[in-house]
């Protein structure tokens, strides 16, 4: 999504860079082309491109001093990736200069408004397709033809707005900008005389720790000296605190890997291990007042829609409750059960999801409470609910979500435990499980996946193809120290037809059938590969009509209840000419490939998907994708 970025302060600096850079920081939110303006001597200095920012020259941005800038990203929703389309836009005298993440819904009737107060001819003003290009022309609107100052212009204007937004404005000869936001991201830092606006904390955390977050239509007036914030309807003073961040700026960035998304899978380990450090009076608190209510639903989007999916599993599998789990899209339907009785767990890594928010909103009309598993602190869904419970996975940059989802199954695993009155058996299990996977997730185990990878894409038909097997029955061998190895030889080659790597299905059960969906997300999201991921159960009734020699099939099999049956399914896989990767702690003859994983028990998916987080990587690297930021994605999905 968009990124927005805002700086004043008392002393001339190199604004443009400085913007410049904060955009670089927020390029993991997804972006298509990006602008910058600067008050610079008392005239505007504007800068809008295509492309990346950080191939912005810097000569350009070099030099230029002033006191304040604005800058943003833009990832197109209204009007096509151009650079008219970029922002910031401008009114007719270019004097101000407007920022936007988010949908002015009612940007249509905003220009029947001003067509009605200034003739047809207003349309001739407009020089984008956007909908964000109507709010400096009304502020301009009230400014000149209604007299009113900058600030009462801009409250009017943003009174107008329908939709969600996170607006910064600034306007030459005006010593302060003007922000404002309902419904999507803005975060203030405050620094020595000087302040900072952004969509997230990365863009200004080389300049200062303290943050505060505004609420929702809530507008700022911010100057070098001071912060004054007040309500958009009102236009009453609000108070809120400032809060000091204190992750590391290393953990924004990629610290040597080639990627953020490979740094984030590596470092799993470490952030395992900060989301099961959760206070036991927390999740005590948390699983208390989940138990309180009669109905209790877990929501979330895309990989957070299928943790959500295993919060359902963990709390019935350990506490013997009965929850459901949706995708914060279609919630809207099951409004209708919701009472004051109803408890909804929003799982989200941004906090940030609009269609999460959209489905919170209706449990909010019936009086539902509303709980949180976030990674983002002050967040719009942190605001909304009466208790978080946050992940501390530090921030996440690749759009791929790996360490966050990881850490909502560890956290998950917690409040099931702490809903069966078991925390300290939870607690048990996750550092145990965390000790065995920090053993475990070493480059070897990368490097070894990589092979893999290059062995599906280079498809060599020998590995690939071969005969229908003799159903050779399951048989175990003992666990290697080495991971992963190959499976031990069943069949032979028949064939050396080719089998172009169209296809990769992912089959689980139990509490792996929501992680051999979740693998298919990582698998197509960054390799651009067509995967599947579906219940074991579920192949007979469909799926197993796409089997061809050779296609890839990953089976997750742990060592638990759905092993027998997971063996079965692997089995009519293979009698149909798949290629088999098993992920399992023990060998099988069923496999053409096998990736060890440490028998975690009931954190079992934490072990099933980190190997495919692995894949989807380094399938994405080898055909030339860039995995951090995938095609058509964005890290935070603040539209509908
Ligand atoms: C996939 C991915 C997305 C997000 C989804 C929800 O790797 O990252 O599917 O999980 O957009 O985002 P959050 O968790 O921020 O609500």
């Amino acid at each position: 999504m968009c990124g927005i970025f805002g700086y004043i302060g008392d002393k001339e600096k190199e604004v443009a860079l400085m913007a410049n850079r904060a955009l670089c920081e927020l390029e993991y939110r997804g972006y298509d082309s990006w602008g910058i303006a600067a008050e610079v001597s008392g005239k505007m200095f504007a800068i809008k491109a295509i492309g990346k920012i950080s191939l912005a020259s810097d000569k350009e941005l070099k030099g230029v001093m002033g006191k304040m800038s604005i800058g943003h990203s833009r990832w197109a929703t209204h009007g096509g990736v151009t650079e008219a389309n970029a922002h910031p836009h401008f009114n007719t005298s270019r004097t101000i200069a407007v920022i936007h993440n988010g949908i002015v819904e009612n940007h249509e009737e905003i220009r029947s408004f001003l067509r009605g107060k200034l003739g047809n001819s207003v349309d001739k003003l407009f020089l984008s397709e956007t909908d964000t290009e109507v709010i400096p022309h009304l502020i301009d609107y009230y400014i000149t033809h209604e007299g009113k100052t900058f600030e009462a212009a801009f409250v009017e204007a943003g009174r107008m707005l329908e939709g969600r937004y996170a607006v910064v404005v600034m306007k030459l000869g005006e010593p302060y900008l003007l922000a404002m936001r309902d419904g999507s991201p803005l975060v203030v830092g405050k620094g020595e005389h000087e302040y900072f606006l952004a969509s997230d904390v990365p863009a200004f955390i080389d300049h200062t720790r303290q943050v505060l977050y505004p609420g929702d239509r809530e507008y700022m007036k911010v100057s070098a000296d001071a912060i004054m914030l007040r309500n958009l309807d009102t236009g009453k003073k609000v108070d809120r605190e400032w809060i000091t961040v204190t992750w590391d700026k290393g953990s924004a960035t990629k610290e040597g890997y080639p990627h953020f998304m490979l740094k984030e899978i590596m470092e799993q380990p470490l952030s395992l291990d900060k989301a099961i450090h959760q206070e036991d009076a927390k999740l005590e608190e948390f699983a208390r007042l989940m138990k309180e209510s009669e109905h209790l639903f877990f929501i979330g989007c895309g990989t957070a829609a299928k943790m959500a999916k295993l919060g359902e599993l963990y709390a019935a599998r350990v506490a013997g409750k009965l929850t459901n789990a949706y995708v914060g899209s279609e919630f809207a339907a099951y409004g209708q059960f919701l009472n004051k009785r109803s408890t909804i767990v929003a799982v989200s890594q941004s906090g940030e999801t609009a269609d999460v928010l959209e489905g919170l909103r209706v449990a909010e009309k019936e009086g539902a409470r509303i709980l949180a598993l976030l990674n983002v602190v002050g967040s719009s869904i942190d605001r909304m609910s009466k208790k978080s419970l946050f992940l501390n996975a530090g921030p996440e940059i690749a759009v791929a979500s790996t360490k966050a989802a990881t850490a909502q199954i560890a956290v998950l695993i917690l409040i099931a435990h702490a809903l069966a009155k078991k925390l300290p058996e939870g607690k048990h299990l996750m550092r145990s499980a965390v000790k065995d996977i920090k053993a475990w997730l070493i480059p070897d185990l990368s490097r070894d996946i990589k092979k893999i990878a290059e062995k599906l894409l280079n498809n060599p038909s020998s590995a690939l193809l071969r005969g229908p097997t003799n159903s050779s029955p399951y048989q175990n061998t003992p666990p290697s120290l080495v991971f992963p190895r190959r499976a031990p030889e069943t069949s032979s080659a028949i064939s050396l037809q080719q089998y172009p790597l169209r296809d990769i299905y992912i089959i689980g059960r139990g509490l792996n059938a929501p992680v051999a969906q979740e693998a298919a997300i990582k698998i197509q999201e960054v390799s651009y590969i067509h995967a599947e991921g579906f219940p074991g159960g579920e192949l007979k009734h469909g799926p197993i009509a796409l089997i061809e020699k050779g296609t890839p099939v990953i089976a997750l099999i742990p060592n638990d209840e759905t092993k027998r049956d997971m063996e079965s399914n692997t089995m009519e896989l293979r009698s149909r000419g798949a290629y088999v990767i098993g992920i399992a702690p023990d060998n099988s003859k069923l496999f053409d490939e096998w990736i060890q994983v440490p028998n975690l028990g009931l954190a079992s998916p934490i072990a099933s998907i980190i190997p495919i987080q692995l894949l989807a990587y380094h399938l994405a690297v080898l055909r030339g994708n860039d995995p951090d930021k995938p095609r058509n994605l964005a890290k935070s999905v603040t539209v509908k």
